[in-house]
């Protein structure tokens, strides 16, 4: 039997294969961020062609800090209903259900939120700081209030029904913010030494764990590497790693790079290596080397495209998971058929429109995944030749003010 179609299992949940959905944005919310019928349609489709275990894009633990618009908030009981009926899809078909917690600090685009904060006021690159602005630091009630924030998120996805949730500790939001000295430079207990870095982490885990039962599935998605220069070490790297895992978090999912450097979705860097981007997936490397520091479930996302690269990555025991985004957006049977022994169908490319300008403001990888998810949840199938230009005029079509003010968010990926 193939590897990614053996059973495996974390507290007293199945995973009825090793595939999993990595987060992916839905974009689907109101302006209030309430879940609706099309996350219940898309989240539908990817159960039913197989798929193991879903993470969900990332929701909004407070609806002060969104990262972009139509993200989910969750900060109360008032969409119990409706979380409810999402959980129970998963449920229905036996795919596991986790949902990304996360505040995006300073990676949210200028004139979504009132204001942007960060540990420390620092300044986005020229190019990126006419989307971002400059953060405020936070004060230290409010770190404290942004903690409970992810405990009362998790305790309200527990009583809905989702086997778990996952800290979004990657790509340059508030916890990797805190994690990497080019974005953290207080001199307080929250920064300086690595082990104050890796605080604001270990306490949201220790407040989320308070928060939910023993069965609950606690994950957290980390970076690999800033690849920045002057970014977090590599011995820091591990060194958190090993303190979230002697901590008890179930399972860690592999990724890295932020806005700033979009490694997670594959942008060649100067500061990447080669082996690195030679293999299928982007963090394999690392994920070997962290394999021998931790115990916890590990999971590597980025990149994986074929069956061979995804079995053998399971077999040399390198990681227990493999995280598949983009290619579970225009192929929602995917599961089905790489158990079946297929690769993925369709190659990732970057989205663009041939206009400069607006591929240089890096919308279209949202709007496009978004207008695919849309149609998913609409129960129609995705469309991979989607073309991103007509994507493009669409959106400008209620968003031309925003466009020409610049207020648009430059994310390549979340
Ligand atoms: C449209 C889109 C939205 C994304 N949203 C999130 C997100 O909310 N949280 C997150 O951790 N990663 C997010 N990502 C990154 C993916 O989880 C994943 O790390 C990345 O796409 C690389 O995996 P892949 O090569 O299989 O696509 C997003 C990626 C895309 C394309």
């Amino acid at each position: 039997m193939s590897q990614i179609a053996q059973q495996i299992q974390i507290r007293n949940t199945v995973f009825k294969n090793r595939i999993i959905k990595g987060a992916m944005s839905e974009a689907l919310a109101n302006t209030a961020g309430e879940p609706n019928h099309l996350h219940l349609g898309l989240y539908e489709a990817w159960a039913k062609g197989g798929l193991g275990c879903a993470i969900t894009g990332n929701v909004m633990v407070d609806y002060r800090a969104k990262n972009e618009p139509g993200v989910v908030v969750l900060e109360t009981e008032r969409d119990l209903a409706e979380l409810k009926q999402w959980a129970e899809i998963g449920k229905k078909y036996g795919m596991v259900q986790l949902i990304q917690l996360s505040h995006p600090g300073r990676q949210c685009p200028k004139g979504l939120n009132r204001e942007t904060v960060a540990p420390s006021a620092v300044a986005f690159s020229p190019m990126l700081a006419t989307t971002f602005a400059t953060p405020r630091e936070l004060h230290e009630d409010e770190i404290l209030d942004i903690i409970q924030r992810f405990a009362t998120s998790a305790a309200i996805c527990e009583k809905a029904g989702f086997e778990g949730v996952q800290l979004h500790g990657a790509h340059g939001y508030l916890i990797s913010e805190f994690l990497s000295p080019l974005t953290n430079k207080r001199q307080d207990q929250w920064g300086g030494s690595i082990e104050n870095r890796t605080r604001f982490l270990l306490e949201i885990y220790k407040a989320v764990r308070a928060a939910t039962s023993d069965h609950f599935i606690i994950s957290v998605k980390l970076n690999s590497a800033d690849f920045q220069k002057g970014g977090i070490t590599e011995q820091e790297v591990i060194s958190v790693f090993k303190a979230i895992d002697q901590a008890g978090i179930d399972l860690i999912e592999i990724s890295g790079g932020s806005y700033e450097a979009p490694a997670m979705a594959g942008a060649k860097s100067k500061h990447i290596k080669q082996s690195t981007i030679a293999r299928e997936a982007y963090f394999l490397d690392f994920a070997e080397n962290i394999r021998k520091e931790v115990n916890c479930k590990l999971m590597v996302t980025g990149g994986f495209r074929t069956v061979k690269g995804m079995n053998d990555a399971l077999e040399s025991g390198a990681c227990d998971f493999i995280g598949l985004a983009r290619p579970l957006a225009v192929e929602t049977d995917l599961t089905d058929r790489l158990i079946a022994g297929y690769d993925v169908r369709y190659a990732v490319n970057p989205i663009k429109t041939g206009i400069p300008f607006v591929d240089k403001m890096a919308i279209m990888e949202i709007i496009w995944y978004a207008a695919q998810f849309k149609a998913i949840g609409e129960g129609k199938a995705p469309n991979p030749k989607l073309s991103p230009f007509k994507v493009f005029l669409n959106y400008a079509k209620g968003n031309i003010k925003a466009i020409i003010q610049g207020k648009v968010n430059s994310r390549k990926s979340a």
